[in-house]
């Protein structure tokens, strides 16, 4: 494959950093996210041609069903090497078709935020018409969260530190805004919004320095997608006798398969969507 365009994840700082997986073993190419072209195929293949537009799959060996310590340990840019590189070989079971209607950088943003986010809404989170999901912060993950959350027909309330990015989420189809620096508490304007009932699936981005509030704003039954630490990995004085009382379902979200990956890509297609992009490219260098 001839990649043609990668992109840049939270995750992909933390293993630059060390923070990843302190005992990874070096050197490794980094970054997980890259699409392009197939420039030549080995014998026997047939799921692809040269010339082909594809897309990498986050987790090589994570086809389908259910996860295992062997599929989460075949990462792209952790596990793996990854697709900062400008020809890398892949097995042809680890490459999905780009849809048409997308360009190599947009579908480059797709294998780790978009998969997160739709196994956080839709695989996982099992977000139904009319349900109230609150996502949290305006980062990649988020943005798909909000996109997917749209698609299904659920009322959106975005978070943010900032009211420009909170007016460009209600842009983007965010049905009510919370800035969470003016508003720490932020459940509270949650449960105003649900008549008190709470949300039905909170995307926890923040982590620790957000648990406690997604605890307090979702509703009785209802789930906590369990998604990022970017507000801290570690908690104290979590509200965890509510997690008991309101049987609160917190569900880890580990990205997904390229089962779940191909059913994004469907829904890409059906609904014409499109990721959001920065406007910024950076140079390999
Ligand atoms: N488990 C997995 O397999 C997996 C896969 C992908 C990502 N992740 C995790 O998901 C998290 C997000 O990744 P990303 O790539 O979307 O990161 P990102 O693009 O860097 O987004 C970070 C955003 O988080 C928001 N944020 C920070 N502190 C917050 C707080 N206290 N409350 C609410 N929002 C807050 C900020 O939004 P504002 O600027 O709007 O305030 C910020 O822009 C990371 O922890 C990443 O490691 C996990």
């Amino acid at each position: 494959m001839r990649i043609t365009a990668a992109t840049l994840n939270y995750r992909d700082l933390l293993v630059v950093e060390g923070r990843y997986n302190p005992n990874l073993s070096l050197p490794l190419v980094p970054l997980s996210d890259g699409a392009g072209v197939i420039d030549a195929v080995g014998e026997g293949m047939t799921r692809f041609r040269p010339g082909d537009r594809v897309v990498g799959v986050f987790f090589q060996g994570w086809l389908e069903g259910e996860p295992s310590a062997e599929k989460l340990a075949t990462g792209l840019g952790a596990g793996l090497d990854g697709v900062l590189c400008e020809l890398r070989v892949f097995d042809e079971a680890g490459l999905l078709p780009v849809p048409d209607h997308l360009s190599d950088a947009e579908a480059a943003t797709l294998p780790c935020a978009g998969v997160m986010a739709w196994s956080a809404i839709v695989t996982l989170g099992r977000v139904r018409p009319g349900d109230v999901v609150v996502v949290q912060g305006t980062g990649g993950v988020a943005l798909f969260a909000l996109q997917f959350a749209k698609l299904v027909g659920a009322t959106v309330i975005l978070t943010s530190s900032s009211d420009a990015k909170l007016a460009r989420g209600e842009v983007l189809g965010a049905d009510h805004l919370i800035n969470y620096r003016t508003e720490p508490e932020w459940s509270r304007p949650v449960k105003a919004l649900t008549g008190g009932r709470g949300a039905d699936l909170i995307v926890e981005i923040g982590g620790a320095g957000t648990l406690a509030q997604s605890i307090r704003a979702v509703r009785v039954g209802g789930t906590i997608a369990m998604i990022g630490v970017v507000a801290g990995a570690a908690a104290s004085n979590l509200p965890v006798p509510l997690v008991v009382m309101r049987q609160v379902r917190m569900q880890g979200v580990t990205l997904g398969s390229r089962a779940d990956f191909e059913a994004m890509l469907r829904a890409y297609t059906a609904a014409r969507l499109r990721p959001v992009l920065d406007e910024r490219r950076f140079a390999f260098e």
